[in-house]
């Protein structure tokens, strides 16, 4: 039996105003009141966290952002540092998503930089991990995310890793309505879970929780988190909508 507790996270993307933010927070706050055996996070964007921080305290809502840049503080135009993040109530960070990676330079080695600094300031990445369509017709899906997780995750020690969730998010499910079925979910999660256990060791790879992503849905929730290696969910459009999301945390009723 999985003895890790399911995580369940809602990334907005570029989504929402302050004021909308705030409205959804507050009623998936309500909605999942009574939840304690999943951890629930919501990554609204950067400038309704503060406010979201306000409307989610007391509750069994996290709070996390969709993007770090790892030096402390200078002239760096539009990045935000790991200690503002800290200010405005985040604990957790969604680290490498492929729309970063896609449309934002990001690469293996700025990930594994960004990892660092999440962790050097208390913050829990969620690092994420996934390969195109165009790799997994080629065969080459565990080759692309071998990569991924050896250079994203070169140079951290197993205590590290204790303080990290990966996520995997095939970039050809995200948004299309196409999920990847539980059991290629699963051959997946299982490859990631023994990978860690060679860079980390058999506890790490028991405790680290691997969540999957790609249009996640109330309706599909149940099969994927009935997979033994698959921890929980990270959720794009379905998270925008309170209820619907609520619907997928509450995936056992
Ligand atoms: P969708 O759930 O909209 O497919 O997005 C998934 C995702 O990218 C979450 O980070």
């Amino acid at each position: 039996m999985r003895n890790r507790k399911p995580f369940i996270a809602g990334n907005w993307k570029m989504y929402k105003t302050c004021a909308e933010s705030v409205e959804t927070a507050k009623k998936l706050a309500a909605l999942v009141s009574g939840v304690t055996d999943v951890d629930v996070m919501i990554a609204p964007p950067f400038t309704a966290l503060a406010q979201v921080y306000e409307a989610v305290k007391g509750s069994s809502v996290l709070l996390g952002a969709q993007n770090i840049f790892w030096k402390k503080e200078g002239a760096y135009t539009g990045e935000i540092s790991p200690g503002m993040l800290v200010s405005a109530g985040c604990r957790y960070v969604i680290i490498g998503h492929s729309e970063r990676r896609q449309y934002f330079g990001e690469t293996d080695n700025t990930v594994n930089k960004k990892i660092r600094a999440a962790l050097n300031n208390g913050i829990m990445p969620v690092v994420c991990i996934g390969e195109t369509e165009k790799e997994r017709e080629a065969g080459n899906t565990f080759n692309i995310l071998d990569k991924q997780i050896k250079m994203g995750l070169e140079g951290f020690s197993p205590d590290d890793a204790e303080h990290m969730i990966l996520a995997y998010e095939p970039v050809w499910a995200i948004g299309t309505g196409k999920t990847a079925t539980s059991a290629q979910a699963q051959e997946v999660h299982l490859f990631l879970r023994n990978l860690i256990e060679n860079l980390f060791g058999k506890d790490i790879a028991g405790s680290i929780r691997i969540l999957y992503g790609g249009s996640v849905k109330p309706d599909n929730i149940g099969e994927l988190m009935a997979m033994p290696d698959i921890d929980g969910a990270l959720v794009g459009g379905a998270s925008l909508d309170a209820q619907k999301f609520a619907g997928i945390i509450n995936f056992k009723k």
